[in-house]
C-alpha cells in the first residue's frame, strides 16, 4: 500500500509560535516515518489581505528556516513554497470553475474577515478555493486541521466530489486530521482565544524565535484566577492553559501542590528547554540563506512532478484540449 500522504499548511503572515510548534510542527516531525508529508509554505495566500512584500518574502524565508531548525527532515518532508509550484494557481482557476459564488460567500472565515473596514480582495473570497487546489494538487490524503480550517476542507471535498461526479475520477478525497487538545495552546494574555500569529497585541504569544526574557517575561504575566489552585478546569482557563503547555512541553504535570509563582516558574523553563535548541539551531541556518532556498528550490522540484500530473488530469477532464 502506497504511504498516507500529508499535507501540513502555513501562511507566512507572521512568526511561527509555540501554539504552531505543538499543534502542528511537531505531529508533521512525528508524521515524517509513516507518512509522506509535505510541509506547504502558503505564500499566495498571504496576499489576500493587504500586506507589505517584503514582510512576505521575510517571513516565508523564516518559516522554512525555523522548520528546518525544529526538526522538519527536507530529505523525508519536502518544504514548498507554494508560489514556487506554478499549478496550485492553474489548478485554482479550474477549481473556481466547478465552485458556486454561494459556496465561497458562506465561508465563516470570508464573511468575518470582510465584515472589516476597508477594501476587500476579491482573493479573499477566492481563498478557500485555492486551499482545496493546495490540497488536491497532491493527492493528499490526510490535512491536520484546526477548528478554523474545518470549513475549508469541507468545501475541499464537495469540490473535489463534485468534480468528480461531474468530469470523471479526477480527485482523491482528503479527511481531516485533528490534533488532540493537548495540541491546542491558548493565548497567554487573553485564554479564551487560540494563541495565533497575528492576535492583535501579540502579549500573549510566544514566538519560537522570542529570547529567552521575553519567553519568561510572557509566561510571568500570563493570565490566571482568583483560585489559587493549579488544577484543569473550565472556569479557569489560563492555569489549564498553563498546566497544557507544561504537558505539551515537557510531558510532566505540574509538581504538586505550588503555586501560581511557581508553575508558571517551571512552564517557563519547560518551554526554554525546548526553544534553546531551536533558536540555536535557527541561528546557524539563518546564517545561510541560500542553503535554505536551495532546500525549497529542491522541494518544489520534488513535488512538481505530482502537481503537474494533477493538472494534467484536471485539464483534460474539464475539457481542454492537450
Ligand atoms: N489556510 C490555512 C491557514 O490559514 C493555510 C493553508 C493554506 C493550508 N493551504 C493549505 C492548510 C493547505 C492546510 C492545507 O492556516
Amino acid at each position: 500500500m502506497a504511504p498516507t500522504r500529508r499535507l501540513t499548511g502555513f501562511k507566512p503572515t507572521g512568526h511561527l509560535h509555540l501554539g504552531n510548534l505543538l499543534g502542528a510542527l511537531r505531529p508533521l516531525i512525528a508524521a515524517q516515518d509513516r507518512s509522506e508529508s509535505i510541509a506547504l509554505i502558503a505564500d499566495l495566500h498571504a496576499l489576500t489581505m493587504d500586506h507589505e512584500p517584503a514582510r512576505v518574502r521575510a517571513l516565508a524565508l523564516e518559516q522554512a528556516t525555523v522548520m528546518l531548525a525544529a526538526g522538519v527532515d527536507p530529505e523525508r518532508t519536502p518544504i514548498v513554497l507554494q508560489s514556487h509550484v506554478t499549478e496550485h494557481t492553474e489548478l485554482h482557476y479550474l477549481l473556481e470553475c466547478a465552485t458556486g459564488f454561494g459556496e465561497a460567500s458562506r465561508m465563516i472565515q470570508f464573511k468575518e474577515k470582510s465584515a472589516a473596514d476597508g477594501p476587500i480582495r476579491l482573493s479573499l473570497l477566492t481563498y478557500p478555493v485555492l486551499m482545496a487546489a493546495d490540497i488536491l494538487l497532491y493527492d493528499t490524503d490526510e490535512v491536520p486541521v484546526g477548528e478554523d480550517q474545518n470549513q475549508h476542507l469541507e468545501l475541499t471535498r464537495t469540490i473535489a466530489q463534485r468534480f468528480n461526479g461531474r468530469y470523471g475520477e479526477t480527485f482523491r478525497l482528503p479527511g481531516g486530521v485533528r490534533p488532540g487538545s493537548a495540541a491546542r495552546v491558548m493565548d497567554l494574555a487573553d485564554p479564551g482565544t487560540k494563541m495565533g500569529k497575528s492576535n492583535a497585541s501579540g502579549a500573549g504569544r510566544i514566538g519560537l524565535l522570542d529570547p529567552p526574557e521575553t519567553v519568561r517575561r510572557t509566561v510571568a504575566r500570563a493570565v490566571t484566577d482568583e483560585f489559587a489552585q493549579v488544577r484543569r478546569h473550565p472556569d479557569q482557563p489560563g492555569v489549564t492553559n498553563l498546566i497544557d503547555i507544561l504537558a505539551g512541553c515537557s510531558g510532566r504535570e505540574p509538581a504538586d501542590p505550588v503555586s501560581y509563582g511557581a508553575l508558571k516558574r517551571e512552564v517557563a523553563d519547560a518551554i526554554e528547554a525546548l526553544l534553546e535548541p531551536i533558536r540555536a539551531r535557527y541561528a546557524e541556518l539563518a546564517d545561510d540563506p541560500a542553503h535554505v532556498r536551495e532546500i525549497l528550490a529542491r522541494g518544489a522540484a520534488r513535488v512538481r512532478p505530482i502537481a503537474a500530473a494533477t493538472v494534467r488530469r484536471t485539464r483534460a477532464a474539464i475539457g481542454l484540449l492537450d
